[in-house]
């Protein structure tokens, strides 16, 4: 079955997980990976889907034992581990990273809707992500909408600045890449 089956049937039982009706373009996928350099040490990949978004990390000279790939859904991560060996690829919910993976990451690169999510799933994502990132280190967030992907008061608890990409029309629907750094220590931990 090609990526784009896989992603349209799990979308069909899991529409609330995946809120998306194809996997991230080649255009938005680049932009996520922009962040990553081959000297980075560890990286994770959260809500990785059929790997369209690690394609292009690893595209950016990320050596693959470098990178942990959270994904909630199994039949992506069955399909993660055959085009991707030499990743970690873990069949949980990005908020337990804190339990499982590597700490000091240079970069959290982010496929999970958030931006549907409440608050306090919102928090517990990037609190996770945040306890296991080096101080200073890029949290990249994909979104749709017209607003930031994480919610004000949620920006607000863990000292969140950003900057933000073009709408990248290529992509279906047209996406943003938002970069998030926090500029105090873990305000919100
Ligand atoms: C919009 S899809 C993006 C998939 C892929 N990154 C891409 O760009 O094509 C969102 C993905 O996030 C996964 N997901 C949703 N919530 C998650 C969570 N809390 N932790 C890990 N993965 C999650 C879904 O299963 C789905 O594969």
């Amino acid at each position: 079955m090609s990526d784009l089956s896989l992603f349209f049937r799990q979308f069909i039982r899991h529409p609330s997980e995946i809120r998306a009706v194809a996997p991230t373009g080649r255009a938005a996928a680049r932009e996520m990976a922009r962040v990553i350099t081959p000297d980075m040490r560890a990286v994770a990949e959260i809500g990785a889907g059929t790997g369209t978004i690690t394609r292009a990390i690893l595209g950016r000279g990320l050596p693959p034992e470098a990178l942990e790939l959270y994904e909630l859904n199994a039949a992506f991560c069955d399909r993660l581990r055959t085009l991707y060996p030499g990743t970690r690829v873990h069949n949980l919910p990005a908020q337990e990273m804190v339990n499982v993976g590597r700490a000091n990451l240079d970069a959290v690169i982010s496929g999970v809707p958030t931006l549907p999510m409440p608050d306090a799933l919102q928090a517990a994502i990037v609190g996770a992500a945040l306890q296991m990132m080096r101080p200073g280190a890029a949290f990249v967030q994909i979104t749709y909408g017209p607003l930031p992907p994480l919610s004000e008061s949620v920006r607000r608890q863990f000292g969140l600045r950003h900057e933000r990409s073009r709408r990248i029309w290529a992509n279906l629907p047209p996406a943003r890449v938002y970069v998030f750094r926090q500029d105090r220590a873990t305000p919100g931990l």
